[in-house]
This record gives C-alpha cells, structure tokens and sequence, in this order.
C-alpha cells in the first residue's frame, strides 16, 4: 500500500487528489497549516484509519519531525502547499 503525503491537502487541488488517493487505497498524510485551506474539504476523512491530519506548516522546523517515529513516511509526496 502506498504512502502518501499531501502538503496543502487541505486547499482546493489538494483536497481532491486526497480524495482519490484514498479511493486508491493510499495511507495519506495531509500536511496543511490552513492559511488557506478549510477543515470542511476533509473533514469527512477524519474517522479514516487510513488518513492522518498535521496541522503544520510546510516552513517550520515541526514539519520535519512530524514522520519520526511513526511507520507512514510518505513513499509519495505532492506538494500543494501555496500562498
Ligand atoms: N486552483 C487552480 O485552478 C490552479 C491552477 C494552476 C495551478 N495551481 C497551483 O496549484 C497549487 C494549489 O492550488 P489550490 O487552488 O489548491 O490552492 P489552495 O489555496 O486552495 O490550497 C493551498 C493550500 O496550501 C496550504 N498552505 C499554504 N501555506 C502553507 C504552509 N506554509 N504550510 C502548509 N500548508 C500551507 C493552504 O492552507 C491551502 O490549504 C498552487 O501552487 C496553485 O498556484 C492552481
């Protein structure tokens, strides 16, 4: 099963490739501080054992650490990220 991290999974692009990923059968992490993004856009995945949610943003140093001792360190990463 492939990893996946979304940065700016939370916005309008990214919500929606995270729509598909899981459809796949992805494990997804969304990486989205939401400046911009909105909680609805992914709200409806949040009982998903197979979705994860950070509320970081991509620009910090927590954005580094946020896969330490976890086993979901993306295999796949899409950066969405963006003002
Ligand atoms: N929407 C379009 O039609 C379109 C067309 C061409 C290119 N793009 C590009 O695709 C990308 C995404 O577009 P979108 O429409 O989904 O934008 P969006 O604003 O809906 O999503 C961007 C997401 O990035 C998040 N974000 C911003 N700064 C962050 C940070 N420092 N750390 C973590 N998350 C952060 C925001 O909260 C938001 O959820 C952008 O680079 C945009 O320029 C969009």
């Amino acid at each position: 099963m492939e990893k996946c991290a979304v940065t700016g999974g939370a916005g309008f692009i990214g919500s929606h490739l995270v729509e598909r990923l899981l459809r796949m059968g992805c494990e997804v992490t969304v990486v989205d501080n939401l400046f911009m993004g909105s909680m609805e856009n992914i709200a409806h995945h949040m009982k998903n054992k197979k979705f994860r949610f950070e509320r970081v943003s991509i620009l910090g140093g927590k954005f580094c650490g946020i896969f330490n001792g976890t086993d979901r360190g993306p295999s796949l990463t899409n950066s969405l990220a963006s003002l």
